[in-house]
């Protein structure tokens, strides 16, 4: 609930909370969905709906008023340059737009609209405002690292004054086909139509125009009446035409919203062509396949929305905007992918409508076109188009763009333990000691808000943290880390040097009249560091030195939070649109990107905090963008401990995949509430199969590290964070894809099987990387099995019991799960490199041997790789990593053999120390699950060759029995892990 003021009362509850310990324990409310805008109170929602609905209702009769001049367009050295012309006023005038459309060498095409007389500043700004006049154009800066070469190659095919043809991409199998009159575009594979833009009609690119001001002056409306122009108010001058109600000056929950600029929004329609699912623009809870947002049933009535705001314990299957905000749409049909990639950082609501084949002839061959209507509050109007044709193509050419998942710290991919609050050190080391009595893994242990003094960010509280350098030291003594929160709102406080030099060096976000903005967060009235400012970007990398940020030491990581910003007496609890951001830019233009500046202001800093230290910095956030994956980790936000979240936790995940920033995980056990212990065991086996593993408690709930936990459960979730820790060579590898081209960590069906439909809208499992691992964890109650989801016609195995099931492609198959199993299976035909010494941290298992599990496949063959480096240093780049590719074959009597994954000549690299200690780490045992008899039977060893050396490890072979494969095990192999060997069977 939040209260007038806007500040969320839970919030509240723990400010006076830590006061009164009394009132701690509150029941959870939901959120209060009226806090946030539907999009009837988003005055360019509603007028892009309304402008939606009346071209709709005329059908063909209805003309878009955009045209391309025909002697404006030139094309050169792949991008064609024209203006297009919009009539207003009964086609009495037109206003000028000039359009890019870029072809770039990745086979993507990018359009781009902007505005002429806003391009000129040949606009008046209202109110005496210091804003800039121009659409914002800079996201590209801060969203785009690469792609963006133009294609050499792209041609003009076709040139008349109806139509402009330009073919491009791949042995030129990519058309854009530009419409002059009205304006629109069909991208075209091998000749068959995919994505069309302005097909409906919807482009509105609202132009600038001045306002005749009224007589009298404009008052808010009491709360509640938003969007209604007040009443004193003088009616809009006869001749306008159109409805001002939302132009001008914009209220919502008692806060005026100035717009200086007026009206500017830009909108489109994008229409998938034969494609029935639509995935991606994260952050949501929904489904993976994107639902309708005109209604229908089980359908929604209001767009998606891209607005990252503090919605905390917010609600299920819902289009309502969460804390990130990635404007990327992946579409899918039976082996063809496409996509679109929205590059705006405004407000965004983006509507979905699916039209059937009787009332869509052009849909050849496909039953469904998914209809998209996009609508930006401001800025340019940016698109890139994506022509696939796999889920893996487009993967990467967005990635190419917005750049990929930075290699993560090793410790980063372990379990994380938090909660609000570890409230002492001696706490911390409590915690630390139990984990370790319990012989329970982990690798980080958080600390909120509560260990600063007076929330005063880089400041300790030192009654409760006496003496933070041996709470670290005390770690470091089992290679665990420390992580502490370090949010953007700075205490407004004299005395507090970050809020003095923050203020002396004018590095805050300015309010709209350019004064240093001043908000309500956690330490009271706060000021905003302002990261769109580079200066502030290197005065908040001094904070983090050691000499400055006393207290921490090099095994200290941070996390991000509140950085939508969250702003309690905000406008929906974040910063007014009409704020101000270095370069003169509005709040309105960068919203949705702000998150991102912070988190990367952060990494910046932690790369910088030693001379000559350069490791790999470990950051967390809470909002995000397109290109937050460059810096670090996401979750989820303030979810609930209920089954129902546990369950939303999957598609959400599969989702920040598809969007490309797949370093993601929900709070395990739940924020908000208490999880009974059957629903806590749940979440950890799920939660060991989210790339981002921590569990987290609000303030109010009550303890629940693993080891309170009564006996089977404690027994069974210490098993779980097991799993995650053995698999952990399989983690890392999979990151190593996610890092090299984008690929999800965990994946969807319809990304590992794009051809089988009836897995396209299956959310509630997942893939381990390419390892073959199919995970579907228990997300209800009192339920002890799972139906999986089978796409192929492989064999799949059980992982804990080997047992070979009935599977069949797109059918699902019952798996055991009692209480201490998930749904976790092996696709025949991969090979899954393992750790199995269970011990403290994962940087306690670096230089442990490994155990390679072989599924065999229906051909009796299967492949695997190993990707692994130091986990620290980015001396990855210069060739200091293991990757091996594994391969069991029949040829020959069958052998199974390793060798570099990337063809390197491995003796010519120069080992560093950790390269170098690798050498004493070896393959331990092979397991190969499925072994024919015919090979395995009567084998008592095998032969190992590795280099000039031969030399045998025994095997044990297990026939199958009820149900149960085949298995041996080759014993002790003592291969060297970073180099060539084979076992030979015969
Ligand atoms: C909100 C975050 O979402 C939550 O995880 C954190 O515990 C609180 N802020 C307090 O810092």
């Amino acid at each position: 609930m939040a209260s007038r003021s806007g500040q969320p009362s839970w919030k509240r509850t723990a400010l006076l909370g830590l006061v009164s310990l009394g009132c701690l324990l509150q029941p959870a409310a939901a959120v209060k969905e009226s806090d946030f805008k539907k999009c009837d109170h988003s005055g360019f929602c509603n007028r892009n709906r309304k402008y939606a609905d009346n071209a709709i209702s005329q059908g063909s009769s209805f003309i878009s008023p955009y045209e391309i001049i025909p002697e404006s367009a030139s094309f050169r050295d792949g991008q064609l340059e024209a203006v297009i012309l919009k009539t207003i006023n009964d086609q009495e005038e037109t206003v000028r737009l000039p359009i890019t459309v870029s072809f770039l060498e990745s086979g993507t095409a990018r359009v781009t609209v902007d505005e002429e007389r806003r391009q000129k500043k040949d606009i008046e700004l209202r109110h005496n405002s210091r804003a800039r006049k121009e659409r914002y154009n800079e996201v590209e800066k801060l969203a785009i690292v690469g792609g963006l070469t133009l294609d050499s190659n792209a041609r003009l095919a076709h040139q008349d004054k109806s139509h402009i043809t330009v073919k491009y991409g791949p042995s030129s199998s990519f058309e854009a086909v530009i419409k002059l009159s009205p304006f629109g575009i069909e991208f075209k594979r091998d000749g068959a139509t995919h994505v069309k833009l302005n097909d409906r009609g919807l482009l509105n690119v609202e132009h600038w125009r001045p306002k005749v001001e009224p007589a009298a002056p404009v008052h808010p409306p009491p709360d509640g009446d938003d969007q209604q122009q007040p009443l004193d108010a003088e009616p809009p001058p006869v001749e306008t035409r159109e409805d001002e109600t939302s132009w001008w000056d914009e209220f919502f929950g008692g806060n005026t919203d100035t717009k200086p600029r007026g009206p500017e929004s830009v909108a489109l329609d994008i229409s998938f062509v034969g494609y029935e699912h639509v995935y991606g623009i994260p952050e949501h809870a929904s489904s993976l396949s994107l639902k309708e947002t005109r209604g229908g049933e089980g359908q929604y009535t209001d767009p998606y929305r891209l607005y990252n705001a503090d919605v905390f314990e917010y609600v299920l299957d819902s289009p309502m905007t969460l804390y990130g905000s990635i404007p990327f749409m992946q579409a899918h049909k039976k082996n063809s992918s496409v996509g679109v990639f929205w590059l705006n950082a405004a407000e965004t609501w983006v509507d979905i409508t699916k039209a059937k084949a009787s009332s869509n002839p052009l849909a050849i061959g496909s039953k469904t076109t998914t209809n998209t209507h996009w609508m930006s509050e401001s800025g340019l109007l940016d698109v890139f188009v994506f022509l696939g044709p796999t889920p893996h193509e487009i993967t990467k050419d967005y990635s190419q763009l917005t750049g990929t998942t930075t290699m993560p710290q090793e410790f980063a991919i372990g379990y994380h333990q938090c909660r609000w609050n570890y409230i002492s050190d001696d706490d911390v080391k409590d915690v630390d000691r139990r984990m370790d009595r319990y012989q329970i893994p982990y690798d980080v242990i958080w600390l909120d808000l509560e260990y600063t003094d007076d929330r005063k960010f880089f400041t300790w509280d030192a009654h409760m943290f006496k003496d933070p350098i041996a709470m670290g030291e005390k770690l470091q003594e089992s290679k665990r880390q420390l992580v502490v929160l370090i949010d953007p709102h700075i205490k407004n406080k004299e005395g507090y040097s970050v809020f003095t030099e923050l203020k002396a060096n004018e590095l805050a976000v300015r309010n709209k009249d350019d004064n240093m903005y001043d908000g309500w967060c956690w330490p009271g009235s706060s000021h905003w560091v302002d990261c769109f400012n580079p200066k502030a970007i290197e005065w908040w990398a001094t904070l983090f030195k050691y000499d400055k940020f006393q207290g921490t030491l090099e095994n200290t990581f941070i996390w991000n939070d509140m950085n939508e910003p969250s702003v309690f007496n905000g406008p929906e609890v974040t910063m007014p649109k009409d704020n101000l951001h270095f370069g003169g830019w509005e709040h309105r233009d960068v919203h949705n990107v702000n998150g991102m500046t912070f988190h990367n202001a952060t990494f910046q800093a932690l790369l910088s905090r030693k001379a000559n230290e350069l490791r790999r910095p470990f950051v967390l956030t809470r909002s995000f963008y397109a290109g937050s994956q460059r810096f670090g980790a996401m979750w989820t936000g303030d979810n609930q401990a209920d089954w129902g979240h546990l369950a939303a936790s999957l598609p959400m995940i599969l989702n920040q995949g598809i969007a490309g920033f797949p370093f993601g995980g929900s709070d395990v056990g739940g924020f908000f509430g208490n999880p009974e212990a059957e629903l806590l065991t749940r979440w950890y086996q799920a939660g060991a199969f989210f790339p981002f593993f921590r569990a987290h408690a609000h303030i109010d709930a009550r303890r629940r590290e693993p080891y309170l936990l009564s006996e089977p459960y404690r027994g069974i979730v210490t098993a779980a964070v097991r799993l995650r820790y053995s698999l952990l060579p399989a983690w890392y590898t999979a990151f190593f894809h996610a890092h090299r081209d984008g690929s999800p960590i965990v994946r969807p069906m319809f990304w590992t099987h794009p051809s089988e439909e009836a897995g396209f809208a299956v959310d509630d499992q997942l893939f381990l990387g390419s390892t073959g691992l199919l995970h579907k964890p228990v997300v209800e109650k009192d339920t002890e099995s799972v139906d999986m989801f089978i796409p192929d016609d492989e064999v799949y195995y059980d992982y804990f019991t080997y047992r070979l099931l009935p599977t069949a492609k797109g059918k699902r198959v019952t798996v055991a799960a009692p209480l201490d199993r998930t749904g976790l299976l092996m696709r025949g035909g991969h090979i899954v490199p393992r750790r199995d010494t269970p011990r403290r941290s994962a940087q306690l298992m670096r230089f442990d041997d490994y155990t390679l599990v072989v599924a065999v496949n229906k051909a009796g063959t299967a492949e695997g790789e190993l990707y692994v480096d130091d986990g620290d240093s980015y001396d990855y780049e210069g060739g200091q990593f293991i990757h091996r590719a594994f391969r069991l074959d029949t040829a020959n009597g069958g052998s199974i053999t390793s060798v570099d994954a990337q063809g390197r000549d491995t003796k010519a690299i120069q080992p560093g120390a950790w390269l170098k200690a690798m050498d004493a780490v070896h393959v331990d045992k092979v397991i190969v699950v499925g072994a024919p008899a015919a090979a395995w039977k009567n084998k008592a060893e095998v032969t190992v060759q590795s280099g000039a050396e031969t030399w045998t490890a025994p095997v044990k072979y297990y026939a199958a029995e009820q149900g149960r494969a085949a298995f041996a095990v080759i014993g002790r192999v003592g291969a060297r892990i970073g180099e060539d060997w084979t076992v030979k069977l015969a």
